[in-house]
C-alpha cells in the first residue's frame, strides 16, 4: 500500500500522455482564486493533468488573461476563465472537482488564524455556491485557516443539505512535501523514494510528521527528530519570512495542490489503494475533523486511516494539539452557524 505517496507525472509522461488519455472519463475541475499566487501555478499544473478534461478557472479578478494564457498549451483539458460572482455558478456547474486557493496569504509576523477575518467570509459565499452549483464534487480546501475553513464548508454544506463528509478535504499534503524533503536531506536518502505521514491539523503545532513512521528508515537522534518536526511545523512561517510580506508558499503549494488534486481524481477514477494525508471529518481522535491517511475512491474519502504506533514523542504532541485544534474547529462551526 502507498502511504502518502502519490507523485506527480513528470513533464515528459503528462507532454506524452496528453494526447493519448481521451479513453480516461470527463473530469472538470474547478479552481477558486484561479489569478491568485497559488492559483496560477496550481492552474498550469491542472492543465498539464492528463485526468482533466475541462479545467475552470475563477477568480473575482485576473481569470481572462490566465485562462487564455494556459488555454494555449497543447494538453487534453478545454481551459475557460471566470470573473466575478455571476459567473460563480458557470464556473461551478458539472465540476467533480472543486479547489480552493482563494483568499489573503500571511504576512512575517501573522498566524494562520490571523487570516480568519477575512478568509471564513471568502469560503463561505464560495461553498454556499458549491452547494448550489455542484453539490457532488470533491472540495479541496486550501485556504486558511484551513483548521477552521473545512468545518466551515462543512457547516455551510450542511444548512444547504448538500454535506456529505466524503466529499470534503482539507488539503495537508505541503506539510507531507515538507516532511518528505525535510526528512530526505537529513537521513541522507533519496527523496523520491521517501514516505512520511503527518497527522493532526494545518497550523504550527497541530501539524504532527509521524517520522517514527518514515521510510526508508533512518536511525536519526531524537534532537534530530524534534529539529526535523519544529521545521516541518514551521515550514509555512520559513516561507512566510523569506517572502517578506510578499505572501506565503505559492510554489510548493501548487506542486502539493496538484498531487492531491491527482490523487482524488484517480480515486474518482476508479484507481486501487490511492493513499494521502487530508483534513477531513473523522473519528480517528475525539476531535470531529482531523488529518491523517486518507484512501481515497470513487466517491472521495473511502478509508480515514488511523495514526499507526506513534513514539512517545509524538504522542505527547498529539496530545499537545488537541486543545488548539479543537478551538479552531470551534471558531469555524460557530462562524457558519451565527452569521
Ligand atoms: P493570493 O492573494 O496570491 O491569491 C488569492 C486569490 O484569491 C487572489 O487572486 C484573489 O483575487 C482571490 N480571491 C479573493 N477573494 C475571492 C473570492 N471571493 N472568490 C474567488 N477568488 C477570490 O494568495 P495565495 O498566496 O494564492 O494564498 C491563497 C490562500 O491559500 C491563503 O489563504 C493562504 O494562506 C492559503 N495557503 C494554504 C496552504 C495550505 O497548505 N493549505 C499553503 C499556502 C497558502
Ligand atoms: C503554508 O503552510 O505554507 C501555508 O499554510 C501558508 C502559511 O501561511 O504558512
Amino acid at each position: 500500500k502507498r502511504s502518502c505517496s502519490t507523485t506527480v507525472p513528470s513533464a515528459s509522461h503528462v507532454m506524452r500522455r496528453g494526447f493519448s488519455s481521451e479513453s480516461s472519463p470527463e473530469r472538470k475541475v474547478a479552481v477558486l482564486g484561479a489569478a491568485g499566487g497559488i492559483g496560477q501555478p496550481l492552474a498550469l499544473l491542472m492543465k498539464l493533468n492528463p485526468l482533466v478534461s475541462k479545467l475552470s478557472l475563477y477568480d473575482i479578478a485576473g481569470t481572462p488573461g490566465v485562462a487564455a494564457d494556459i488555454s494555449h498549451i497543447n494538453t487534453r483539458s478545454e481551459v475557460a476563465g471566470f470573473m466575478g460572482e455571476d459567473q460563480l455558478g458557470q464556473a461551478l456547474e458539472g465540476s467533480d472537482i472543486v479547489i480552493i486557493p482563494a483568499g489573503v496569504p500571511r504576512k512575517p509576523g501573522m498566524t494562520r488564524d490571523d487570516l480568519f477575518n477575512i478568509n471564513a467570509g471568502i469560503v463561505k459565499s464560495l461553498c454556499t455556491a458549491i452547494s448550489k452549483y455542484c453539490p457532488n464534487a470533491l472540495v479541496n480546501m486550501i485556504s486558511n485557516p484551513v483548521n477552521s475553513t473545512v468545518p466551515i464548508a462543512a457547516e455551510i454544506f450542511k444548512k444547504a443539505g448538500t454535506y456529505d463528509e466524503k466529499k470534503l478535504f482539507g488539503v495537508t499534503t505541503l506539510d507531507v512535501v515538507r516532511a518528505k524533503t525535510f526528512y530526505a536531506g537529513k537521513a541522507k536518502v533519496n527523496v523520491a523514494g521517501v514516505n512520511v505521514p503527518v497527522v493532526g491539523g494545518h497550523a504550527g503545532i497541530t501539524i504532527l510528521p509521524l517520522f517514527s513512521q518514515a521510510t526508508p528508515r533512518a536511525n536519526l537522534a531524537d534532537e534530530e527528530i524534534k529539529a526535523l518536526t519544529k521545521r516541518t511545523q514551521d515550514g509555512g512561517t520559513e516561507v512566510v519570512e523569506a517572502k517578506a510580506g510578499k505572501g506565503s508558499a505559492t510554489l510548493s503549494m501548487a506542486y502539493a495542490g496538484a498531487i492531491f488534486a491527482d490523487a482524488c481524481l484517480k480515486g474518482l477514477n476508479g484507481v486501487p489503494d490511492v493513499v494521502e494525508c487530508s483534513f477531513v471529518q473523522s473519528t480517528v481522535t475525539e476531535l470531529p475533523f482531523f488529518a491523517s491517511k486518507v484512501r481515497l475512491g470513487k466517491n472521495g474519502v473511502e478509508e480515514v486511516l488511523g495514526l499507526g504506533l506513534l513514539s512517545d514523542y509524538e504522542q505527547q504532541g498529539l496530545e499537545a494539539l488537541k486543545p488548539e485544534l479543537k478551538s479552531s474547529i470551534e471558531k469555524g462551526i460557530k462562524f457558519a452557524n451565527q452569521s
